[in-house]
């Protein structure tokens, strides 16, 4: 049986579900040589600020159990450069490119990105990193549903292209954040974005990252995600990219059951750079196994 795996997160079209999430796969160019690149649903970059950022001090990355810690800190070179040097090879992979932006300044920067990456042809869709929990902000964005809904709905008066609203995992109840991201026009949303985590090296008695604390990513995060996707799911209408410990095709059908119309692959990157790849394929075996003749059909199909 041939079945269909094509999904559209609103305006945004994609050929199959698996999307590589910001911040685990670069500007794509680092990924090249290691997989076919165009097997891929979409490629959303590493999170882009108005000025270059050089991030958090080292060491930022640490490995936990079934996870990893990061606190990069949005390391990036500014939208002038993403635009000059990467958007270009990004562009002639020849799928969507959903471009991440974020600002620890102001929710102004926010619009002034938007308004820019409006204008240029082959960004298909732009993601609002307002999640991000490794910048010196004592409160996110995401942890806050007035300020989620203001943001949006500036960031939906500046520019055309799709919106996709990136969800903190840190928060009391995440659905009513993805309702304030739906109400200003988010066209979808994507969760979850890292947890908090904290990990000391005993020997030391220091931190094992040098900004003290990061965010927890990878299998240890996967119940505490696929949960969160099925109880937004149940009270939102925009499609969902779910995200947090894929590592297989068998994880990546348990976020769509819950609720996920696309997926997303992060730590799984630095693992096996082909795992998105294998994880589009073992999706489409399934769907063929189980005579589903459209993924639609198994996007929140949870039995309750
Ligand atoms: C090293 C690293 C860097 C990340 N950088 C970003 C980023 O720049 N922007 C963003 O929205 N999310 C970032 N994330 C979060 C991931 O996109 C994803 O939401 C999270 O890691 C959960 O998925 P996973 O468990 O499959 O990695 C980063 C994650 C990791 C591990």
């Amino acid at each position: 049986m041939h079945s269909k795996i094509k999904v559209n997160l609103g305006k945004l079209k994609l050929k199959n579900p698996v999307m590589v999430a910001s911040g685990t796969f670069g500007y794509a160019n680092e990924f090249k040589d290691l997989l076919d690149l165009k097997k891929l649903g979409a490629i959303v970059t590493k999170t882009i600020t108005i000025k270059p950022r050089v991030g958090n001090p080292m060491p930022r990355t640490c490995e936990t159990p079934a996870g990893m810690l990061n606190s990069i800190g949005l390391e990036n070179p500014g939208i002038k450069i993403f635009l000059q040097d990467k958007l270009p090879l990004l562009k002639r992979i020849g799928i969507p490119v959903i471009v991440s932006i974020a600002s620890e300044e102001s929710p102004e920067e926010f619009v002034i990105l938007a308004r820019a990456l409006d204008k240029i042809t082959g960004v298909a869709a732009i993601e609002l990193n307002i999640s991000c929990p490794n910048i010196q902000k004592t409160k996110l964005i995401a942890q806050d549903g007035q300020a989620t809904y203001d943001l949006v709905s500036k960031v939906r008066k500046a520019t055309k292209k799709p919106v996709i609203t990136k969800l903190s995992p840190n928060v009391s109840s995440i659905s009513e954040i993805a309702q304030a991201a739906e109400s200003a026009g988010s066209d979808a949303v994507s969760l979850i974005n890292t947890l908090y985590g904290m990990s000391i090296d005993i020997k030391q008695r220091k931190s094992k990252l040098a900004s003290l604390t990061g965010g927890l990513s990878g299998p240890a995060v996967r119940p505490v995600a696929v949960k969160m996707v099925w109880e937004v799911y149940n009270k939102i209408k925009i499609p969902i990219i779910g995200m947090g410990g894929i590592m297989s095709a068998q994880d990546a059908l348990e976020f769509i059951i819950a609720g996920a119309s696309a997926i997303s692959i992060g730590t799984a990157n630095f693992v096996n750079p082909g795992a998105a790849v294998e994880i589009a394929s073992g999706i489409k075996e399934y769907l063929s196994a189980n005579k589903i003749k459209d993924i639609k059909e198994l996007t929140g199909s949870l039995k309750i």
